[in-house]
């Protein structure tokens, strides 16, 4: 019922929203849905708050906007009753994101309707997760075999993970790259230098140095020659192979910025895939195409 990390999904369920957003992208417009959705955002955002407002009112609903400097949270109202007052105005669905990390420990059981997590700290970012899947899923038509490098700030990245667990669950082979101190060790995946992988992988995945989460404030004046996509490194991979990157993006840092829109650049094509992921998400969880049954915690990844 609610979709707070990737492991909350099992395949033929990522299946299925993967062909549910297909439908939406190829038929944008959904307006039999009724009732309301509120967007609860505790951290800054562009693309996730804008394209679940887009989904929602593509499907019909109405969304329940909200801030946390004009709310009562400034009068110390805590998380918990702030989602349990937004319920009780009778909303469909929920979509949260928040900086603490499992902030939706405490709602799971108290909620009747669904809460979608729009990322939580340094946690997990599923609904990033999906539409990056269907951006890989829509040029490749599958995910087994594939080459994927992640590459960044992993050790600070919610999409790192819920990308990097997902994908070897679905059958690719999951790379990361980047500067040692931002490695993950508990992620399990292998590491390598970006130019021992750079001309072997069909996805490079760029992460933005989440300067937000970090104690100290770093130059990153080399970071681009050492760890980023130069256009030397770019003209290194294979022909079909794409750039990824959920922005935004720090142009010059992570990637040249004339990169940003070159031809193998997907970054802003996930941006327009997010709106129809998002429409799927909303679509199966509050119509129950997903359901308690097939949304399982014990799901492993
Ligand atoms: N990719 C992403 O989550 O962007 P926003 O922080 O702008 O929502």
């Amino acid at each position: 019922m609610h979709l707070l990390k990737m492991s909350d999904l099992n395949p033929s369920d990522i299946e299925k929203l993967i062909q549910t957003a297909k439908r939406f992208k190829s038929n944008p417009y959904d307006e039999q849905h009724r009732g309301f959705i509120a967007n609860l955002f505790f951290e800054p955002s562009t693309r996730t708050k804008l394209s679940f407002e887009m989904a929602e009112k593509r499907l019909g609903y109405q969304t329940i906007d909200f801030s946390t400097e004009s709310s009562s949270v400034q009068k110390g109202e805590s998380l918990y009753d702030t989602v349990k007052t937004v319920e009780a105005l009778g909303v469909s669905a929920i979509v949260i994101r928040h900086p603490k990390e499992r902030y939706y420990e405490e709602l799971e059981e108290a909620v009747q309707v669904p809460i979608i997590n729009g990322g939580d700290g340094k946690g997990e970012h599923p609904s990033q997760c999906l539409l990056d899947l269907y951006t890989i899923h829509e040029e490749f038509g599958d995910f087994h075999g594939l080459n994927i490098v992640i590459s960044g700030d992993i050790l600070h990245s919610r999409v790192a993970r819920s990308n990097a667990l997902t994908l070897q669950r679905l059958g690719a082979n999951v790379t990361m790259s980047g500067p040692s101190f931002w490695q993950d060790a508990e992620l399990g995946i292998p590491y390598a230098p970006i130019d021992e992988v750079i001309s072997k992988c069909d996805v490079l995945m760029l992460l933005r140095i989440q300067e937000e989460r970090h104690d100290l404030k770093e130059d990153h004046e080399d970071y681009l020659t050492n760890y980023g996509l130069t256009q030397e490194r770019e003209q290194q991979m294979k022909k079909e192979s794409i750039i990824m990157h959920p922005a935004p993006v720090n142009r010059g840092v992570e990637i040249a910025s004339t990169l940003v829109e070159c031809e193998r650049s997907r970054i802003f094509a996930q941006m327009n895939n997010g709106v129809f992921t998002r429409m799927a998400i909303l679509h199966e969880l509050v119509q129950g195409g997903i359901s308690n049954e097939s949304i399982t915690k014990k799901c492993s990844i």
